[in-house]
């Protein structure tokens, strides 16, 4: 054990780079700060995402300090981007020398800062390892293979993350079961959410609404595929209210193909900007269904037990589906419509949260790294 303060700290490098990796850094910085005798901790941020309001409005609401070091490497190609990210943070490696790095999910940032401190034998944690979309045509499914391969640490949200890696010929002592940090995150802060006035200021109440987020690449950034989403959510909204936090890409994809007419003609459509992180769990909380592309919302309805219809052809987060009450549905205008009138007709699903989804992820992972002390 390295728990005697005689011993050098362990000094640790937590990355965030964009929107979906602050619910899972924040709760896993709190608990490693509780050991300050142990750990120096530093929280760097790549600056993928840089909008007020997809970034500092996180670090807000999830109580999180200012970055101790801040990239700005904004946004760019996939080339540009992850580039931008490894010739910046390669030179913090090279002033700072931790002994760790820790980085989370399937985003640009992840990937190359793992192959950044991978190159100069820093060892890795990836938190959030083994999911698996088996598409390589979606970038997320190229930035977990990268960094599944070339991190030291897996730690899996879900038992199918153990299994793929395995599958994958990955050494079983290099895999930990430790559960899903971002429901760490829910559980902190639902009261919090809780007091969110977002319904009121939209003129929503429970149930009399359903959420939208929109934002992946391959249904954005296809005039064909974007048309027959917004086709579906007109004949949607002439059933219940929607209500659609848009993600800037999404914003700036309906202007490049001049949908905003379209948008507009939507019936019962209220458009916001992105919106905070208590806000938008309050408006997952009281949805009657979600419809989405995103990972995270997958999970965060499961634990919700709110029904989430993913616009996808496949899922990396299989147990939102076997366990939980996500269903994947077909890309074509009347799926998505049908799906959408069984829920309204009482047909839901139902699921159980799966196991480790319990807010003690955090501490999960924080006791391996206090009690390992091989490669230290
Ligand atoms: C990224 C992640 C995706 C994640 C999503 C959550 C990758 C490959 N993709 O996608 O997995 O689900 O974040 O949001 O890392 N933009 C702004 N302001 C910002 C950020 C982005 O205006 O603060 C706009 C820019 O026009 C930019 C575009 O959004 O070109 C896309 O941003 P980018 O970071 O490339 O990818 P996301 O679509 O956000």
């Amino acid at each position: 054990m390295t728990t005697n303060s005689n011993l050098k700290k362990k000094k640790i490098h937590l990355i965030v780079g964009a929107r979906p990796n602050f619910m899972k850094m924040a709760p896993l910085y709190k608990e490693f700060k509780k050991f300050p005798n142990e750990f120096e901790i530093k929280l760097i941020h790549t600056g993928q995402h840089y909008n007020e309001r997809m970034s500092k409005f996180f670090f807000d609401d999830l109580q999180m300090p200012v970055p101790d070091e801040y990239l700005e490497v904004g946004s760019g190609t996939h080339g540009d981007q992850t580039a931008k990210i490894m010739i910046k943070y390669e030179e913090v490696l090279f002033e700072d020398k931790p002994d760790l790095v820790i980085v989370a999910g399937d985003v640009n940032s992840t990937a190359a800062c793992a192959i950044d401190a991978v190159k100069l034998h820093i060892p890795v944690a990836h938190l959030e390892a083994g999911l698996r979309s088996f598409a390589k045509t979606m970038p997320e499914e190229i930035n977990r293979i990268i960094t599944d391969t070339i991190s030291d640490y897996l730690l899996t949200p879900s038992p199918d993350g153990d299994e793929n890696l395995l599958k994958e010929g990955k050494p079983k002592d290099k895999i930990y079961f430790v559960g899903n940090i971002m429901i760490d995150s829910l559980i902190q802060y639902k009261e919090k959410a809780k007091q969110s006035n977002i319904l009121e200021e939209n003129n929503l109440t429970k149930d009399d609404y359903a959420l939208i987020t929109l934002h992946r690449p391959s249904n954005v950034d296809n005039k064909e595929r974007f048309l027959t989403i917004l086709n579906a959510f007109e004949e949607i909204g002439k059933d219940i209210k929607l209500i659609f936090p848009i993600h800037p890409r999404s914003r700036k994809q309906i202007s490049v193909f001049g949908l905003e007419d379209k948008v507009k003609s939507i019936e019962n459509l209220i458009l916001l900007d992105p919106i905070g992180y208590y806000d938008f769990m309050k408006l997952q909380m009281n949805a009657k269904f979600i419809l989405t592309d995103s990972g995270g919302i997958q999970e965060e309805s499961t634990y919700f037990g709110i029904p989430c219809l993913t616009l996808r052809k496949n899922t990396e987060r299989p147990i939102t589906i076997s366990e939980g009450t996500n269903q994947l549905v077909k890309l074509e205008t009347g799926d998505i419509i049908r799906a959408t009138k069984e829920i309204l007709n009482g047909e839901t699903k139902k699921g159980t949260i799966p196991k480790y989804w319990d807010g003690k992820t955090a501490e999960r992972i924080v006791e391996i790294f206090r009690k390992d002390d091989l490669i230290f």
